[in-house]
């Protein structure tokens, strides 16, 4: 028998490590459901990636996880398919879903949105756009380039330590300009969330809302875009105004038929 003073009671910080290690195995159970599992053998089989390590990121609508592959790594994002509201889709993005695709419940929406993210990443690339490059798909996971070092995935613009604002803003100047003028496509919800800072150069994510430059919002998206950004710069000691931001990026012909651009 221990006397009383030998007992040992778990301390305050092993219960709320504890509690901690429950909340994330309830988290990554409501990604990894049934189904979701089976779609992520299937892109192991298929040799897109070996494991999955750990989450980067997770939201109400998806996740982003880091994954192994040979020496090297991948980010998988994957879409829950529980049926937690999905993205408030705008009107414009859900016409061109429907366009795309025969659509006809709300599994078959998330595979079409998961599978434009995969295609638009894609145009991208081939424009010469910075974003992750795009390596598969299957269902609702997607498997990309992973942004980062061995440290770590690159912080978001909005963490990031910015040590020479102009540099940032003239980077990210040439990409949008490179998105709107090659891949012929605005973003539509580019922000300093959307935005990574990877050794010193910005690179674009969460593409699957972009839209043709020549659709009637794009120009209303566009400018919604770069007024964010703007005001971004502002915080940090730089004037951008939004009118030369849209003048560089090509925003005169945004938001017209090819033919009259
Ligand atoms: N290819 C990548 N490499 C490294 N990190 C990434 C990559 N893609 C996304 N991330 C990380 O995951 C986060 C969420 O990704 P993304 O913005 O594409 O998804 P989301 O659906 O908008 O999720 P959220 O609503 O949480 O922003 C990003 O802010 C970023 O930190
Ligand atoms: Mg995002």
């Amino acid at each position: 028998m221990p006397r009383p003073e030998e007992v040992v009671f778990p301390g305050r910080e092993r219960f709320e490590d504890r509690r901690k290690e429950r909340q994330q195995r309830k988290l990554l159970d409501e990604f990894f459901d049934h189904s979701t599992l089976l779609s992520i053998s299937r892109l192991v089989n298929r040799g897109l990636f070996d494991s999955i390590d750990y989450p980067i990121s997770t939201g109400k609508e998806g996740g982003v996880f880091r994954a192994t592959k040979g020496a090297g790594a991948r980010a998988v994002k994957v879409y829950r398919i529980s049926n937690a509201p999905f993205r408030n889709l705008p009107i414009y993005a859900l016409e061109e879903l429907r366009r795309e695709s025969s659509v006809r419940n709300y599994g078959g929406l998330i595979f079409a949105w998961t599978r434009r993210e995969h295609t638009i990443l894609g145009r991208l690339k081939d424009a010469g756009v910075r974003a992750p490059i795009p390596y598969g798909h299957y269902r609702n996971v997607l498997v990309m380039e992973y942004i980062g070092s061995a440290e770590g995935a690159a912080p978001r613009l909005k963490d990031a330590l910015i040590e020479d604002p102009k540099a940032v803003y003239e980077d990210l100047r040439t990409e949008v300009g490179r998105m709107v003028r090659e891949a012929k496509l605005v973003h539509g919800d580019l922000s300093p969330y959307n935005t990574l800072l990877h050794e010193g150069r910005v690179v674009l994510i969460d593409v699957a809302q972009s839209i043709s430059a020549d659709h009637p919002e794009a120009r209303r998206l566009l400018i919604r875009d770069i007024t964010n950004f703007a005001k971004f710069f502002g915080r940090l000691g730089l004037d951008v105004e939004p009118e030369e931001f849209l003048a560089a990026v090509g925003g005169a012909s945004v938001g017209r038929p090819a033919e009259e651009a």
